[in-house]
């Protein structure tokens, strides 16, 4: 793997593949006179048009070599986006391995960064625990003549996004509040940003009751997990606080999940995985921004210590709650997470990331995340930065009418309204802890983790949501 950027075509490769808008057939000149003839007369009969997705693939004799040249349509130049380009070199080269040089027809459909991150999705596969393991590569050297990019910003993007994938991929047993933690700890070292990790007795002192009680009848304890970059020195005072939802596993608590809606719950934790991948980016991009990222990992699991339905718990943000179903418990993290990141972090804005709902599948199905928002411009400053990722992000409602859902009879809120807006309510519910702060909630249940492959997202943990966040915070 890792590609560079190469100024010189004098090296075999494997393939050499050629970027094609459409209506070029006009052969690379790095060719003979003869060959470009041949390689004329191939494409016609082959009807190579350059239409996004076309392929012609033919190999002939140049200078005693044999020389494997692809054509690649990639469509329309007026068309043309990094998008485009990340899709249909996924879609082309998928399975394949060796070493590939890149270049085009012109520079300007060679896009530097789209190739190198497109490059890590290529060979993006979670088979540690297999016993036959993937030991070939695809490596994608890119010629770009003379110009000094490096792919640089694709290549961290592609590595945070499968940063992100892997800590949801792997499984329960293994991370917990305590590896994640872990896995925290390590990013912050190798790519610049501090972590400190709380345990139970500092969450307790901080009065984080809410989130407590959903963590405590698992075996595997609790870990506040506070991540700091200070990319803006000079203004100490603006600083973007990420909550990730961590449940490292969501069983439903004694509102018991069945089976088949349980087996995923390794990948509740994906809006914690979300915020450390989007914060290795933003750390290894030396963004502009000072960030406190804030996870509150922990399982739910069920035990005779376990929170009731019928419980009435507090808040560290003061509130009172009644449970009325365990397993609306990520908002019951989330809410002193926020709480915390207001208080005592001192943030001036907050995004959410959280597999929070079934309901937000319902409402969005997989492809697109679910944003809410007291802030329309963080929103449409979100809406903006993810067309260039391809990211599908949707704006939904926070009427003042789902605070009726939430009233209880004997605490200030319920956590749970029942499956009708569910997603609303949810959000709705975060929104009472916000005490005024520019806010945004993004739910990812549908987004984050997949029962099939789709473009370059594999089946499984998906890395969605990482590049969105890190274009929010670089903007
Ligand atoms: N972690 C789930 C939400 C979820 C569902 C994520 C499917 C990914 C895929 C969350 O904790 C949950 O159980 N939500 C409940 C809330 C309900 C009890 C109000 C739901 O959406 O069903
Ligand atoms: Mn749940
Ligand atoms: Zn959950």
């Amino acid at each position: 793997m890792n590609g560079r950027v190469v100024n010189q075509m004098n090296k075999s490769y494997d393939k050499n593949i050629m970027l094609y808008f459409e209506g070029n057939n006009n052969p690379c000149e790095c060719i003979s006179e003869e060959n470009q003839q041949l390689v004329r007369e191939v494409l016609s009969k082959k009807e190579f048009t350059g239409k996004a997705g076309d392929k012609a693939e033919l190999s002939f004799l140049q200078n005693g070599r044999l020389l494997n040249l692809v054509y690649l349509g990639v469509g329309k130049k007026e068309e043309f986006n990094s998008e485009k380009l990340r899709r249909t070199l996924f879609t082309a080269l998928k399975g394949e391995k060796g070493d590939y040089l890149i270049s085009g027809d012109t520079n300007e459909v060679v896009l530097t960064d789209a190739i190198t991150e497109v490059e890590n999705y290529l060979n993006y596969s979670f088979d540690k625990y297999k016993e036959t393991k993937e030991e070939k590569f695809l490596s994608l050297d890119i010629f770009k003549g003379e110009t000094k990019e490096d792919g640089f910003e694709g290549r961290v993007l592609g590595e945070a996004v499968c940063i992100t994938r892997d800590l949801i991929n792997e499984p329960a047993n293994v991370i917990y509040p305590e590896t994640l933690g872990e896995f925290a700890s390590k990013y912050g070292k190798e790519f610049g940003f501090q972590v400190e990790i709380k345990d139970e007795d500092e969450i307790a002192s901080l009065g984080m009751e809410s989130y407590l009680a959903v963590a405590r009848a698992a075996e595997k304890r609790p870990k506040l997990i506070v991540m700091r970059y200070n990319g803006d020195p000079a203004n100490p005072e603006t600083i973007t606080g990420l909550i990730g939802k961590g449940l490292t596993y969501d069983t439903g608590g004694l509102s018991l999940k069945p089976t088949d809606g349980m087996v995923g719950m390794k990948s509740d934790m994906g809006g914690a995985a979300t915020v450390i991948g989007a914060m290795t980016a933003v750390a290894r991009m030396k963004v502009k921004r000072n960030i406190v990222a804030v996870i509150a990992a922990c399982e739910n699991s069920i035990g005779g210590n376990a929170y009731r339905p019928g419980d009435i718990i507090g808040s560290m943000g003061g509130k009172t709650i009644e449970v009325t179903n365990t397993d609306a418990e990520g908002r019951l993290t989330l809410i002193d997470a926020i709480t915390y990141s207001i208080r005592n972090e001192k943030v001036s804005e907050i995004i959410d990331v959280a597999t929070l709902t079934g309901g937000v599948i319902v409402a969005l199905g997989f492809d697109a995340t679910g944003a809410f928002t007291n802030t329309p411009e963080m929103y449409s400053r979100l809406e903006t930065v993810s067309k260039e990722y391809g990211e599908l992000v949707w704006q939904m409602p926070l009427f003042d009418e789902y605070k009726e859902i939430l009233k209880s009879n004997v605490a200030d809120l319920v956590n749970s309204g029942g499956r009708w807006a569910s997603a609303a309510s949810a959000a709705k519910f975060l929104e009472e802890f916000v005490e005024g702060t520019p806010w945004m909630h993004l739910d990812i249940a549908g987004t984050s983790f997949a029962s099939k492959a789709e473009q370059y997202y594999p089946k499984g943990a998906t890395g969605r949501v990482v590049r969105a966040l890190y274009g929010y915070l670089k903007g």
